[in-house]
């Protein structure tokens, strides 16, 4: 667990581990496979992202990402659509390959939908897996979008949102009731089977959730306290988000 101050440098802190993840596969010639997130929480981290690209020439051509998780159903160019927030935040502004991107598809039928989770979760496996993956937490305790429920063995499927989970994006979206009800979302196991895990919380807002996730026993009730269980996770908080643990 690490605590800072100020959230800029626990954003600095998670930027510097993917830059640093990112060059040492560059160094041997190999890509770098990155899981990312959506929220508020990241964006700090996205933001150093792209002036470490800008100022520093971190190139990002080496990088393949995979996101957590997307809306169902949504357009891409849906303002509110997880593929316009990588975008505007983070994959507009640097080298990256767009085919090497890989986000939810929210515009599928309902029959087709297990396949293609079945799919995206095979092209993370073909990849060698995650080196990394980057989380935020909902105040339900979710990680992606697993909500309270999920198990430790779920892998990316079509999930439905919980009531504060939708409460919580209504403003993004203009009114609770445009909140879609489901989501496409990587699993526990997909997120726990990554090399590398990075639960970021920033805020008092999660102060009470970070510390049922952290100290709190493990269970389904609560998903981020699977992590837990893992010896490579690291939870990157500000003193607010820290404060009750
Ligand atoms: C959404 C995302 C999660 C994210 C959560 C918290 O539900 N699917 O991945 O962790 O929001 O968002 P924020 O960081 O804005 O608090």
């Amino acid at each position: 667990v690490k605590v800072y101050e100020h959230k800029d440098a626990a954003s600095a802190y998670v930027a510097d581990r993917i830059a640093k993840i990112i060059k040492n596969k560059q160094n041997i010639g190999q890509r770098a496979i990155v899981g990312l997130a959506t929220g508020s929480t990241p964006k700090g981290v996205y933001k150093e992202l792209i002036r470490l690209h800008k100022d520093e020439g971190l190139s990002f051509k080496n990088v393949v990402t995979f996101n957590l998780d997307e809306y169902y159903p949504i357009l891409p160019v849906d303002d509110q659509s997880y593929v316009s927030f990588m975008k505007n935040n983070l994959f507009n502004h640097i080298d990256i390959d767009h085919q090497n991107v890989h986000i939810p598809d929210g515009t599928l039928s309902l029959e087709g939908i297990q396949a293609y989770c079945d799919l995206y979760e095979q092209k993370i496996v073909d990849f060698g897996g995650l080196d990394i993956q980057l989380l935020g937490i909902g105040r339900t305790g979710h990680i992606g979008f697993n909500e309270p429920g999920a198990m430790l063995e779920s892998k990316t499927r079509l999930v439905t949102l919980n009531d504060i989970t939708r409460e919580d994006a209504k403003d993004d979206f203009g009114g609770k009731d445009k909140v879609p009800t489901q989501a496409i979302t990587m699993g526990v196991q997909t997120i726990t089977q990554a090399k590398e895990v990075i639960l970021m919380a920033l805020s008092q807002r999660k102060a009470e959730i970070i510390q049922k996730a952290l100290q709190g026993d493990v269970t389904a009730d609560i998903p981020a306290t699977f992590l837990q269980r893992l010896n490579h996770v690291e939870y990157i908080l500000d003193s607010e988000a820290a404060s009750l643990l």
